[in-house]
């Protein structure tokens, strides 16, 4: 396996995504708990992330000492490359004036094994970079194998120790040969195969949750979800009757999704579900709440308070099974005084009270949501559930900007399942990552036949994206916006306006809220 020491870069998850493109199994921790993890996973390879942090701040992180005298392969990203120089002699400067940030081009001036039938000696790049401080002298042992512009030690090797460093970040899609040489690092460098496959992982979780639970008993809580449904299909699996899942329906689901999820739950794999409508006490306690923190954090407590009370009904359980998938740990570190930014509270990992008293089972822990998906259509579930786009945990009450109510739930709805149909008879719902309608607090003038109206409007969003991370809105044909504009005014009494959202991610996220 590769160890992947995360010192708080937003795209760390990046890295470990990479790895396992390359079929290899990775797992990406904490820098203060980088050496108890190495002594469970011992691993054929370390890499060390990037940082928001300086090397050469006071307090700033830095990677164990020991790292260094395992004798095996290193290789540092940006932050990770300047710690690494630091800690091995080298000298990192602080540059608060400019830095290098973007599109950049590194010329290969030396040959090394990382990048053997990969890159040549002459060859000119393209990477992406972002930083400010930089490496100014090289440890001993480290040379430069390609330079750029703003970065004379844009990649580093120290090949006896098979010690790697580079300025630009290769885990993003914007290094277009990243993913490569982050798979050159791991077979060829650390020499690991690179067969880790879905199938695996599905018999090794089945194992890993029959071992965990023993003959005790399991909770889930369904969502409809994709995350929330394979990891109660996957914990079925392993322990049958074992497992009752509760699925707390709060009202603010998509037209006939609650339906569909008891049908597909209860009939089709005869799982034992628990179906709680909740909707009134929801609303009730939206009612008059504006703030999109306020309203994401009461929808939360309240989830884990019913769920808390529902697991006293059954007779209690031992553990609580839930979709907790990879980007989501990650951004949870946050919660933890890591050195990540908080963008917004999500409601699944956030708010997880210790008095349930229960040990979790979160077999999703190390995956991706595609690679989810995978794992879905490895465990036979249909189509429907699997490609279904993400939907937040807060529900439409983050798409309903301003007040949540009853009727302005029904609306959103409404206008919801026009543009969802209308996507999928286009045959572009599998082409996008996420569509939704979100119903603005705005109220504009219209005319319908020979009256003037004044009705809310409606905002629809669409957008590409491979991790949620950053996203790209979708392109449609101006007349396929302006036929789900003219269904939606004439189909869903109480919009009278429709507007597209052209916003990508950053800056925008992809909620409104
Ligand atoms: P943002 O809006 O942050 O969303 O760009 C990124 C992805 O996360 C989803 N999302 C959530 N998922 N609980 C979830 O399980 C939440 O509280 C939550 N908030 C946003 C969002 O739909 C998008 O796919």
């Amino acid at each position: 396996s590769i160890l992947i020491v995360d010192f708080g870069s937003q795209v760390t998850q990046l890295i470990a995504r990479r790895v396992r493109e390359a079929g290899v199994y990775s797992e990406i921790v904490p820098f203060n708990r980088a050496e108890e993890a190495f002594q469970r996973l011992q691993p054929k390879g370390i890499i060390l992330s990037g940082s928001p942090a300086s090397v050469v701040a006071e307090g700033s992180p830095r990677a164990p000492e020991s790292f260094f005298q395992a004798g095996i392969p290193i290789f540092g990203i940006c932050y990770g490359q300047q710690v690494m120089c630091h800690q091995l002699g080298g000298k990192v400067t602080a540059n608060d004036v400019d830095g290098e940030f973007g599109r950049a081009f590194i010329d290969v001036i030396a040959p090394s094994p990382l990048f053997e039938n990969l890159w040549k000696v002459g060859e000119k790049h393209q990477v992406w970079m972002s930083h400010a401080d930089r490496v100014e002298a090289l440890p001993e042992g480290f040379k430069p194998i390609a330079v750029s512009d703003g970065a004379p030690f844009a990649l580093i090797a120290d090949e006896n120790r098979r010690f790697y460093g580079m300025q630009f970040h290769p885990e993003v899609v914007h290094t277009p040969d990243g993913g490569k040489l982050i798979a050159h690092f791991v077979h060829d460098i650390c020499g690991l195969a690179g067969d880790w496959t879905m199938a695996e992982f599905r018999q090794t979780k089945i194992a890993e949750i029959r071992k965990q639970v023993g003959d005790g008993r399991v909770i889930c809580g369904l969502s409809g979800g994709v995350d929330s449904s394979v990891t109660a299909v996957l914990v079925h699996e392993a322990i049958g009757d074992q497992l009752t899942c509760v699925f707390v329906d709060h009202g603010l689901m998509r037209q006939g999704e609650a339906e569909q999820v008891v049908s597909l739950f209860r009939e089709h794999y005869g799982i034992k579900l628990v179906h709680v409508n909740a909707e009134d006490r929801f609303l009730a306690g939206l009612k008059g709440v504006t703030d999109p923190e306020t309203k994401r954090k009461f929808i939360g407590k309240t989830f884990i308070e019913i769920f808390e009370e529902e697991a006293k009904k059954i007779g209690g359980a031992d553990f609580l099974a839930q979709g907790t998938l990879y980007p989501d740990v990650i951004e949870s570190v946050s919660f933890l005084g890591g050195p990540s930014v908080t963008i917004k509270s999500h409601h699944n990992v956030g708010g997880l009270p210790e008095r349930m008293n229960m040990k979790l089972v979160e077999p999703l822990r190390e995956l991706f949501k595609d690679e989810v998906r995978d794992l879905g259509r490895e465990l036979g579930m249909p189509d429907i559930f699997v490609d279904r786009h993400p939907f937040p945990g807060p529900g439409l009450a983050i798409r309903i900007p301003g007040e949540v109510t009853k009727e302005r739930c029904d609306i959103l709805r409404k206008a919801d399942a026009v543009y969802l149909e209308e996507i999928r008879n286009a045959g572009l719902y599998n082409a996008i990552w996420q569509a939704f309608a979100v119903l603005l607090p705005v109220r504009t003038v219209g005319v319908m036949g020979d009256g003037r109206t004044y009705d809310s409007v409606c905002a629809l969003r669409a957008v590409t994206s491979t991790d949620g991370m950053t996203a790209e809105i979708y392109p449609f044909q101006p007349e396929f916006l302006a036929n789900v504009a003219t269904r939606i005014v004439n189909e869903v009494r109480g919009i009278n306006r429709v507007t597209y959202d052209f916003t990508s991610k950053p800056p925008g996220t992809i909620e409104w809220e």
